[in-house]
């Protein structure tokens, strides 16, 4: 199999149902099977939100659908080559969401690739993914990822991608810190030396789009991640870097940290809870080289990081000039 060979082989696959296409991996996995030619079926719980990017794709079904419910979700992968499940939450809303986000959506998912004949299933899933894992996010994400396997033996071929923590133009990792950056002068961080190994999200998307059609990835799960480790204070203090802010980082001690997460859980947007912090216990850093059966390399951050993060802060300068003068 020669570098670069994965556009040809993605083609092959004429319809591709992208359950969560609507998000930020969603989306960019969406763009590159369009420029492949491949027909996509995204649904979505709330079309107006999610149209905007989507609708102006070729041969891209955007679908308000609640995939919760087996015959509708039977419905929508009916008559696909493939199927890939990008859903998946940070957070609960309600207690139990990670067990129905993470494990029962899968095996819904499942059942719908058995019942109508779709060969082929692509999940993501996370780095750390385990039964023991202290967090539930990551129990959870484990327990999705034993329904998918499920699915092999009755001839569904599964791949599972296990990414990192993953970074891009509209990502919610380094704009974030960005954004918290601008707002105060001083960043008290807890975790500040969980180590992270990020991840491009155009790599993620390449990984998906070119495995489709390779059957050397079949019944395989592959971790993700870019070429560098950082911790998540180096990470911080890059993200401010790049914005041209010097902020002062104070690292939280371990029972700071879980004090920030449980009143940072109880606020509106859930920046952080005390299960991120369980799961950034665990190093978010892969045991292995980035598998040579994609036949790429992962992108480094700081060749890409820049061009967005600067562009996202000029965009949001432009903005504050615009509501300021009333336009
Ligand atoms: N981003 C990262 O750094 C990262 C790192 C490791 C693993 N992952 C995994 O990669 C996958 C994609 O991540 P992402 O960052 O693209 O996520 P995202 O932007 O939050 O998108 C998730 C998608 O899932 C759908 N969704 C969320 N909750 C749902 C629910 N309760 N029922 C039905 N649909 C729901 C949403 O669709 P609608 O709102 O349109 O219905 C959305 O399109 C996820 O499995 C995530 O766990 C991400």
């Amino acid at each position: 199999m020669t570098r670069g060979s994965s556009l040809n082989e993605a083609a092959h696959v004429p319809t591709v149902c992208l359950i969560g296409g609507s998000g930020f991996v969603g989306r960019h996995v969406a763009n590159l099977l369009c420029t492949q030619g491949v027909a996509l079926r995204i649904p979505t719980r709330r079309r107006e939100l999610a149209k905007s990017e989507l609708i102006v794709l070729p041969n891209t079904e955007v679908i308000e659908a609640n995939i919760d419910d087996a015959e509708v979700l039977a419905r929508l992968v009916a008559g696909c080559e493939a199927v890939v499940n990008l859903v998946g939450i940070l957070h609960e809303k309600s207690k139990g969401d990670f067990r129905r986000v993470h494990a029962e959506l899968p095996r819904k998912i499942v059942d719908a690739c058995r019942t109508k004949g779709v060969p082929r299933l692509v999940h993501v899933s996370a780095l750390n993914a385990a039964h023991d894992a202290s967090s539930e996010y990551l129990r959870s994400k484990a327990a999705g990822e034993q329904q998918i396997r499920a699915a092999q033996p009755s001839g569904v071929q599964t791949t599972i991608f296990r990414p990192s923590v993953i970074f891009g133009r509209d990502d919610a990792f380094l704009n974030l810190f960005a954004r918290l950056a601008r707002l105060s002068p001083v960043i008290p961080l807890g975790c500040p030396n969980a180590r992270f190994q990020p991840i491009y999200v155009d790599d993620v998307a390449r990984a998906i789009a070119t495995c489709l059609g390779k059957p050397q990835t079949f019944a395989r799960t592959f971790e993700l991640c870019g070429p560098k480790t950082y911790r998540l204070q180096e990470l911080v203090s890059y993200a401010c870097s790049i914005r041209g802010l010097r902020r002062l980082i104070i690292p939280l001690s371990p029972g700071m940290t879980q004090l920030q997460a449980f009143f940072l859980e109880h606020l509106p947007g859930k920046l952080m809870t005390r299960d991120n912090v369980r799961s950034m216990q665990v190093d978010s850093v892969c045991g292995c080289a980035f598998p040579e059966a994609l036949g790429f390399d992962p992108s480094a951050m700081e060749a890409v990081a820049p061009l967005y993060l600067a562009k996202n802060a000029q965009a949001s300068r432009l903005n504050r000039y615009r509501i300021r003068a009333n336009r």
